[in-house]
């Protein structure tokens, strides 16, 4: 979703926006734009579609140190040149970029902004146009942004350039991630850490409701009223090497590749000094109080705490309820008397849960977060985090974050269940690292499997019972979301409850079976869409193998099954996009880290 960077120092502020708004492409963006202050006032440049578009516009007039970009994910009116950030007020004396949304815009516009004529479509322009009414009405800049700001509702993060003073970068948050970077010879801001990595490693945390005054070799973070805090720095451990996608063609091939290692890695990083793999105490003994677990989470992260539910309850033998984070928040169900809350996200950004994660915090309830990303905000804001060391993944269609997921769950479960746990979780975790090294040597099988069942087809149902079901539910995600073939997960004894009118000669029905104890119903749906002209591609796991079945993957301990029965499936979902020609790390409409609700 949209993102932000800033530069203000003595080097060449165009590289440096171009360059940051490259390493923010992955989360996803319909157009950019960067403005860059000189002596004689601010340029901006903008363009509907790809940053090498922008490349190609961008014409400024001699070098300039100070500067901001955006790329922008359309929320308020259509992804076009004309509401492509950054926005100028009516005089061109203020520029802004936003990431967030203005919830009460509207009002903004009529109460304060009639008798300007605004130029886009956009709630951003209504702030840089309040920044200027203010000014117009004798007030310091300074003053006149802390103005504005106390009259927004929602979410942002924001950048603001003073043609009247280039020496200053004007810097406020609320919901939506924005970091502020420490260079050597000037500053930075950005979205998130990635996009400004090539300048410095060292950054400062900027809370919600926080606004800073950003120069050349001073940064100034107030609160609302003005007050200023203090706040040490943090150093961000990530090798600007891990976001390059070296040979391969995509990110997501490279990281469906990177999933054994992820797991290898999760094991090394969970190992105690006993050999044996552990989570810190305060969490288990937090667990351990609860008489119900939430896990909240969206898309593929959901998916993932679904198999949770099944691991810490199978386990664990403790009741466990899972959320999509947009539905829990305005529709809590009654809470147990002991909640404990879990909070699933790759990007530790996603608003949908953050929503939650504010109002479980007010309602003082123990709070854990698993995430890949180390100092985002659901990680600073829950009481605790688990890590998930998968490195950055960049590909919008989550893969090595899902199984990094479902490992650190079974890491989990496992703890809570003691000594009912599985035996030697180590031990069925290194094979099941081995088994998804084989799954992902199996390419050529499943492209051409791709070609028999999907390439050509307009749907596509993927079936499964019990944990299959939950995988089932991610394949189908997978490929939707990026061959834009219309898939669908089901329940297989849900089939005959509606879903299998949908069933005509032809339709690719995709059959998981890994489970002995559903293994003869799962094969009693399968006949039945058969029966009605389905082209059924069995995947099925070894010792429930049955001659027809099109890909058996090996065995391992039956509730890890979720982590190598993912693999075949993200590869089918890889080559349908593929032998579609699609956009696979960039697939229309999405975006990576989903900064608004
Ligand atoms: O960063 P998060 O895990 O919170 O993101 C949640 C979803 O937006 C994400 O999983 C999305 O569904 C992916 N595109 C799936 O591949």
């Amino acid at each position: 979703m949209c993102g932000i960077v800033g530069y203000i120092g003595s080097q060449d502020a165009q590289e440096i926006l171009l360059k940051g708004l490259e390493k923010l492409e992955y989360r996803g963006y319909d157009s950019a734009g960067i403005a860059l202050a000189h002596d004689n006032g601010i340029t901006i440049s903008k363009e509907k579609g790809r940053i090498a578009d922008l490349r190609k516009i961008v014409d400024a007039p001699g070098l300039a140190t100070v500067g901001i970009g955006h790329t922008r994910w359309a929320t308020h009116g259509a992804p076009s040149r004309l509401n492509a950030h950054p926005h100028q007020s009516s005089s061109g004396r203020f520029t802004i970029v936003h990431n967030g949304v203005i919830e009460n815009e509207a009002e903004l516009k009529r109460d304060y902004l009639s008798k300007v004529a605004l130029q886009s479509d956009t709630d951003t322009e209504a702030i840089v146009q309040l920044v200027e009414r203010f000014v117009n009405e004798g007030n310091s800049t300074e003053e006149a942004f802390r103005l504005t700001l106390q009259l927004l509702h929602g979410s942002y993060a924001l950048a603001l350039l003073d043609a009247a003073d280039t020496e200053t970068i004007y810097v406020a948050k609320n919901k939506s991630p924005l970091l502020v970077g420490l260079g050597k010879d000037g500053n930075v801001i950005a979205s998130d850490a990635a996009a400004m990595l090539h300048m410095t490693d060292r950054f400062l945390e900027i809370m919600d409701e926080e606004m800073v005054i950003v120069k050349k070799d001073k940064v100034t973070i107030q609160k609302r009223d003005g007050s200023e805090v203090k706040r040490a720095e943090f150093i961000v451990e990530l090798n600007e090497n891990e976001l390059d996608k070296g040979t391969y063609p995509h990110y997501m091939l490279k990281e469906i590749d990177e999933q054994p290692l992820v797991v290898r890695k999760m094991m090394e990083a969970y190992l105690n000094e006993d050999g044996k793999l552990s989570i810190d105490d305060q969490i288990i003994q937090a667990m351990n109080e609860t008489d119900r677990i939430y896990i909240i989470a969206c898309g593929t992260s959901y998916h993932a705490g679904l198999v949770g539910k099944q691991l810490i309850e199978k386990l664990a033998h403790v009741p466990t309820e899972v959320h999509i984070a947009s539905e829990f928040s305005y529709n809590m169900p009654l809470l147990s008397k002991k909640p404990f809350f879990i909070f699933i996200s790759q990007s530790g950004e996603t608003a949908d849960s953050r929503a939650v994660l504010v109002k479980v915090k007010a309602l003082e309830f123990p709070t854990l977060t698993i995430t890949n990303v180390p100092h985002s905000t659901l990680s600073r804001e829950a009481d605790n985090t688990l890590l998930l060391h998968a490195g950055p993944e960049i590909a919008v269609a989550s893969t090595k974050a899902y199984t990094a997921q479902v490992t650190v769950l079974s890491i989990l479960a496992n703890m809570i269940a003691k000594d009912k746990g599985i035996e030697n979780l180590s031990y069925e975790l290194a094979i099941a690292a081995s088994t998804m090294e084989v799954l992902c040597n199996e390419k050529k099988k499943i492209e051409q499997l791709t070609q028999q069942f999907l390439t050509a087809s307009r749907n596509a149902f993927f079936i499964g019972r019990s944990i299959d079901y939950y995988v089932a539910l991610e394949g189908a995600l997978k490929l939707k979301e990026i061959s834009y073939i219309q898939a669908e997960g089901f329940p297989g004894g849900e089939l005959k409850h509606g879903p299998i009118a949908l069933i005509e000669t032809g339709t690719p029905v995709i059959a998981l079976t890994t489970q002995a104890n559903v293994n003869a119903s799962i094969r009693s749906n399968i006949k039945e869409v058969e029966a009605r002209g389905a082209n059924t591609c069995i995947i099925s796991m070894e010792g429930l193998e049955e001659k027809g079945d099109k890909f058996v993957i090996p065995a391992v301990q039956e509730l890890l099954t979720p982590l190598v029965s993912v693999i075949p499936l993200q590869l089918l979902a890889y080559y349908a996009a593929l032998q579609r020609g699609c956009d696979i790390d960039k697939p229309r409409n999405l975006a990576k880290s989903v900064t608004v609700e």
